[in-house]
């Protein structure tokens, strides 16, 4: 029997066939990826990029939460939250913690005074090396209903447009429960007097493997001393950090970690709707922040802290935020991993310094 000659050109323009075959499918899938073939989808880069200043971003730095310090210490679980989750971090015992206080700007040289959201990345290690991370903030529900809405919220707010904001509100009217927050809750003069939450519903997986719909919550322990924006701003734009060093450097300062469990029928996809107080709530432990130091040369500059990060025992619920944020994270990691000779950057100097 004859063996097919290899060299052939049949052959050869078979093979090239499937490699150029090849080569547009791969293309195709990073099109698809990249949201080319399909503009109206919403993709990690179009939601980076909008939450950059019309001058552009503070490169090096993270996209939004560009301010901001790191914190180690330890969180203390009492044994209470094996009710509901198998998570390691859950059994009485104390583990390892990093994490980072921030304002939720994408300038990291903003005035304290002038951001409402504070937020918190926090990581906890469980002896297994299983990680949980988790990004919280201050606010007790989130402005928006669903990650396009957000995308939205951030086109109009930056428009030239005078009417995009008026326009936004109309479209999202949970937006103005955001701006009843925002003019009438109090301001603090510490990272440590704040409440953070996750908002985003999650699900705890129990040993028995079922599954219980929950939020969470760290509430500060340090008595909370009320101020107004004005008062803050007298302490000058950057109060905070030397402030945390400080009171840190006194005493370990301490949350304790709540989890709300939902009410049956409870809505777990929308973090815009806060469950009333009448949800159980379980107090899993305390969380033990000892030493501070500066993004710049800490432990958290080059941590992602991706809410889908999760140890056996915690799983994403059908909240849709969490996946859009993982993949916003990422590209705002890779941006800025890619940057690190501009960091830090100066928004203001790169500005007034732009020919
Ligand atoms: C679609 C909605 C959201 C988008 C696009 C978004 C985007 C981002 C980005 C790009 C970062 C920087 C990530 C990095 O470079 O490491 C970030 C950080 C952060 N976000 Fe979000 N975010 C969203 C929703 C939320 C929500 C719902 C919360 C809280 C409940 C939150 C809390 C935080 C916190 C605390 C950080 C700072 C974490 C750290 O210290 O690294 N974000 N966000």
């Amino acid at each position: 029997m004859t063996q097919p000659d290899p060299h052939s050109p049949a052959r050869t323009i078979g093979y090239l066939a499937v490699i150029a075959g090849v080569v547009v499918l791969g293309a195709g899938s990073f099109a698809y990826a990249a949201g080319w073939l399909s503009p109206s989808r919403l993709t990690p880069t179009k939601l980076v990029s909008a939450l950059a200043p019309p001058s552009g971003p503070a490169l090096g730095h993270r996209r939004n939460h560009a301010k901001g310090v790191c914190f180690s210490g330890v969180f203390e679980a009492n044994g209470t939250g094996t009710e509901v989750s198998r998570a390691g971090v859950f059994a009485r015992g104390t583990y390892p913690v990093l994490g980072r206080f921030n304002l939720g700007t994408p300038d990291p040289d903003a005035p304290d005074a002038t951001v409402r959201v504070r937020g918190m990345g926090l990581q906890i290690t469980a002896p297994d090396g299983a990680v949980w991370r988790t990004a919280m903030i201050n606010l007790p529900f989130f402005p928006v209903a669903t990650p396009m809405a957000f995308y939205d919220l951030l086109k109009a707010s930056h428009s030239t447009d005078p009417g995009a904001m008026a326009s936004f509100t109309q479209a999202h009217p949970e937006f103005a429960r955001f701006g009843g927050w925002a003019k009438s809750a109090p301001w603090t003069t510490s990272y440590a007097e704040e409440a953070y939450n996750s908002l985003d519903a999650f699900l705890f997986v129990d040993a028995s493997g079922a599954r219980h719909p929950v939020r969470w919550s760290l509430l500060p322990q340090a008595p909370v001393s009320p101020v107004t924006n004005a008062e803050l701003t007298r302490l000058g734009p950057n109060h905070l950090e030397p402030e945390i060093t400080a009171r840190v450097g006194q005493a370990p300062q301490r949350w304790t970690f709540n989890i709300t469990l939902a009410n049956p029928g409870d809505e777990t996809d929308d973090p815009s709707k806060a469950w009333g107080p009448d949800r159980r709530m379980l107090t899993v432990g305390t969380l033990i922040v000892s030493k501070i130091e500066p993004e710049r040369d800490g432990p958290c500059r080059d941590i992602n802290f991706d809410p889908t990060i999760l140890p056996d025992g915690i799983a994403v619920s059908d909240d849709p935020f969490p996946a859009a944020r993982s993949a916003a994270y990422a590209r705002s990691y890779d941006l800025r991993a890619s940057e690190t000779q501009y960091y830090p950057y100066h928004l203001q100097t790169a500005k007034s310094s732009t020919p």
